[in-house]
């Protein structure tokens, strides 16, 4: 049987959330980022993160780093993300080779883990807003992610599962 896990780096929770409604529809477990298991046993591998400074958080960056140790060579992956901002060009781009904000954090995150090492990224992705919250509170895009964007999380768990299924 094919083994897949979700793993998520989130301060505030929105990618938490994410992570978890991915792994519902996956029917697997999830774990955040102090807490991944060796992943020799694995086929795919679900790895979130979100934005700061229109890049991936440091936590992330460093998280994502770490899977390095954990045995991920050869595996399958797939990325997501959740962000304050909607899928705009990215400010930082805008003067050289416009680019969306999604294209450069899944850029960002290909690049570290694929980062002298065989890892497949699988195309499927997912990406949503999250709640901007200043000390717990939140500021902007209340509500975020809305249970439409959960339900597409979980969804694109599914998609994962059934392609996993038919490999
Ligand atoms: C200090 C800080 C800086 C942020 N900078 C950005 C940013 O540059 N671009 C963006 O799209 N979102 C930005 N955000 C929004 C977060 O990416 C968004 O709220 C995300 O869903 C947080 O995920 P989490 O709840 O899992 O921690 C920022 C949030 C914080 C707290």
């Amino acid at each position: 049987m094919v083994k897949a896990i979700v793993l998520y780096n989130s301060r505030s929770g929105n990618t938490k959330k994410v992570a978890l409604k991915i792994a519902e529809g996956l029917e697997v477990e999830f774990r955040d980022k102090r807490n991944i298991p060796d992943l020799i046993d694995y086929d795919l591998i679900v790895v979130g993160s979100w934005v700061i400074m229109g890049r991936i958080s440091f936590g992330g960056a460093r998280y994502l780093k770490k899977l390095h140790r954990k045995n991920i060579a050869g595996k399958e992956v797939a990325l997501f993300f959740t962000s304050g901002a909607p899928d705009d060009i990215h400010p930082m781009t805008e003067k050289k080779v416009p680019k969306k904000i999604k294209e450069v954090m899944f850029e960002s995150m290909e690049k570290i883990l694929t980062k002298k090492q065989q890892v497949t990224i699988l195309p499927e992705r997912f990406y949503c807003m999250g709640a901007i919250r200043i000390l717990g509170k939140e500021k902007e895009n209340i509500g975020h992610p809305t249970d439409e964007e959960l339900m597409q999380a979980k969804a694109f768990g599914e998609k994962l599962k059934k392609q996993l299924e038919n490999e």
